[in-house]
């Protein structure tokens, strides 16, 4: 079978082999990243989703930030709001139903929760692995504003790592609104004096260097779909250290090498790995001495392997 996390034998040379099939050696322990929370057994993005992450054993809760139309940061994946939320129903007149043309005010009237039951988008459910009282927790839950998910995981004594997603539109625009959602996102961060408890990512790699400029003291990481040609170099020229690399790009020669550079660059650099759910695959990442972390829809279940290896 060929594996996600080792390259093929056709391709892998001995020493690569043997290097890959060692049981970690390193101090840092594994990092367990919670995938816009517990999203295998809750709506994700949520407060409760959060929870349940927390409760699994995860080190970090993985969520994704956007802005509304009145430049608040609020907590949501989907770029529109139809596919997590009953928008359509509550705002029948709308022309569409995008993030960044809602007010916060508005989008607090959402149903961010019984889409769950109606979808169960993992099988969990079906499966009895989610309880009808919890069924009933989801229903009427809402999108939460970055404070919200913030001041919850300093309370938990947790970690977050936040997602910026990219704006779209004119350059100016886009560059103006890049501005204020860093920002916003730094005055909450010191606000809360959360400065060591976040790790900012983004696909937008122009956002996590400005941030980086705004406040030198907070870590960022750049998001990749696909595996990188000098990485370190890459990683170097964007002040930032992680990188968070698609399960897809390790299928690659070259993803397998941006793992092993980025190991070998030092202690301080990074890999982690999304998203993975697969049990097997999720042993092989543990003990792949290049990975310092995944972040998986399964939180408990990668709580358990990691356990399981230690
Ligand atoms: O942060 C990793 C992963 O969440 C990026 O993709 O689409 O799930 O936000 P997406
Ligand atoms: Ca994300």
């Amino acid at each position: 079978m060929v594996s996600v996390f080792v390259r093929s034998p056709v391709h892998i040379n001995w020493r690569c082999r043997l290097e890959t099939s060692m049981v970690r050696e390193r101090q840092k322990k594994f990092l367990n990243i919670a995938h816009r929370g517990a999203r295998s057994l809750a709506p994700e993005n949520t407060l409760i989703a959060g929870k349940k992450a927390y409760e699994a054993g995860a080190d970090m809760w993985e969520f994704d930030v956007q802005l509304t139309a009145d430049r608040e940061l609020v907590v949501v994946h989907d770029r529109t709001l139809n596919r997590t939320t009953n928008a359509e129903e509550v705002f029948p007149d709308r022309t569409n139903y995008r993030v960044d043309s809602f007010d916060l005010t508005e989008i607090k009237q959402l149903d961010a929760g019984s889409w769950f039951e109606a979808e169960d988008p993992f099988g969990e459910i079906n499966r009895g692995n989610v309880s009808p009282a919890e069924l009933q927790d989801f229903l009427g839950m809402k999108i939460p504003s970055l404070s919200e998910v913030l001041k919850l995981i300093k309370d938990l004594g947790w970690k977050a790592n936040v997602e910026l997603k990219p704006l779209e539109g004119p350059a100016a625009t886009v560059e103006n609104l890049a501005s204020v959602m860093l920002r916003e996102l730094l005055r909450l961060i010191k606000s809360l004096d959360m400065v060591d408890d976040v790790l900012v990512s983004s696909f937008d790699h122009s956002m996590v260097r400005e941030l980086r400029k705004l406040n030198p003291d907070l870590t960022g990481a750049l998001l990749q779909k696909e595996a990188i040609a000098r990485p370190v170099e890459y990683l170097d020229a964007n002040d930032v250290k992680i990188l968070n690399l698609s399960a897809s790009a390790l299928e690659t020669d070259r993803g397998f090498n941006n793992i092993r550079e980025v190991d070998r660059a030092g202690e301080e650099y990074g890999v982690n790995v999304w998203t993975v759910n697969d049990p097997g695959k999720m042993k092989e990442a543990v003990s792949n001495k290049y990975l310092d972390g995944l972040i998986t829809d399964y939180p408990a279940r990668l709580s358990g392997i990691i356990a399981g290896q230690r």
